[in-house]
């Protein structure tokens, strides 16, 4: 940058395909391994192919959300500094592969997930659940509330939608822990569309209902997960709501103190959206596995296609990009 540069407030628009690179990477890597069963060797190959691709970016990066542990995680650990350490200071968040399962058995939907903040920008959310709930953007402020009721949530987004409550769709993931509130969104007379794993594109979808058909994202899952999806609502618009969701008994009191080590004083706090992602947040995701938010991998021959959608707080834009790669065939066959 020379003296006559103009200062831009928040991160650097470059690193919006500086990120992009990096979930294309992990996507094309986590892609060789789809349908093979073994969705460990799927999500080593994305972590690596991501770690490989942030150490090249021009960031000071420190992984907040990621792989685990140091102890327990050889790469994207919490607390790892990545990139060539000549940039911003950035916070990184990131999911190598959004639905391991999914992509093990060739399943729509799996993603390569990465989000970077200016830093501090994004929640230390533990590995732990995170009840959550979404809506895309044009509501009024304050129109959903994880202390009101699921019917109460629903009801009030049907009218500010000025449709009936049978005209709503919620999506939560499919699980026996969701089987009450299953039943009372449906009593609700609201549908629900159920998924098998890959909440942080369940989120997302409420932001185009009228592409995906779901207004209102309800339910737990994971609390990184949830942090992403903030990231990534963050830059599209709408609202998020999460509050940490420690397990019954001896694992949960394991989860509270493992929270407090990072931070998090209340574990009973609800966060709102810009509590999870602030500042400036740059959001990507590549598809790994066809789904309807993105394409996934194509591989023809030594080309590999992607497509990726990424986009950042400050300005709002998202961009949807189409990769092709050369001679990748070689390169990433697992
Ligand atoms: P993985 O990619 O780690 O397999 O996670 C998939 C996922 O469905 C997330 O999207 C979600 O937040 C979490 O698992 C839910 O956890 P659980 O399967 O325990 O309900």
């Amino acid at each position: 940058m020379t003296k006559d540069t103009p200062k831009i407030a928040g991160l650097e628009r470059i690193l919006v395909l500086e990120v992009a690179r990096v979930t294309e990477a992990a996507a094309i890597a986590a892609a060789r391994w789809r349908g093979r069963g073994d969705k460990n060797s799927a999500d080593g190959a994305a972590v690596k192919a991501m770690r490989e691709e942030l150490a090249k970016v021009n960031i000071r990066g420190r992984v907040v959300i990621g792989e685990g542990e140091m102890d327990e995680a050889p790469m994207l650990y919490i607390g790892e500094e990545l990139g060539t350490m000549n940039g911003p200071e950035v916070d990184i968040a990131v999911d190598p592969l959004e639905g391991t399962t999914i992509c093990a058995e060739a399943e729509p939907n799996a993603l390569a997930v990465l989000a970077i903040s200016e830093r501090g920008g994004l929640l230390h959310a533990p590995d732990m659940y995170m009840d959550k709930i979404a809506i895309g953007p044009g509501y009024p402020d304050g129109l959903i509330d994880l202390d009101k009721s699921p019917s109460e949530n629903i009801k009030r987004l049907a009218e500010a939608k000025g449709v009936a409550v049978n005209q709503i769709t919620a999506c939560m993931l499919g699980r026996p822990r969701h089987e009450k509130l299953l039943t009372e969104v449906r009593a609700s007379g609201a549908s629900v569309r159920l998924i098998r794993d890959g909440d942080i594109a369940g989120v997302i979808w409420c932001t185009d209902p009228i592409k995906s058909g779901i207004d209102i994202y309800l339910g737990s899952g994971g609390a990184p997960e949830g942090v992403l999806a903030a990231a990534a609502l963050r830059c599209i618009g709408g609202q998020m709501q999460g509050r940490l969701l420690p397990d019954p008994g001896a694992e949960g009191q394991r989860q509270i103190q493992r929270a407090h080590a990072m931070g998090i004083k209340d574990i009973r706090r609800k966060y709102t959206m810009h509590e999870m992602a602030s500042g400036d947040v740059i959001f990507s995701a590549s598809g790994v596995t066809d789904g309807s938010l993105l394409e996934g991998v194509h591989f023809r021959g030594d080309f590999a296609e992607t497509e990726t959608v990424v986009m950042r707080a400050r300005t709002g834009t998202v961009r949807r990009i189409k990769t092709t790669f050369r001679d990748v065939g070689a390169k990433f066959k697992a």
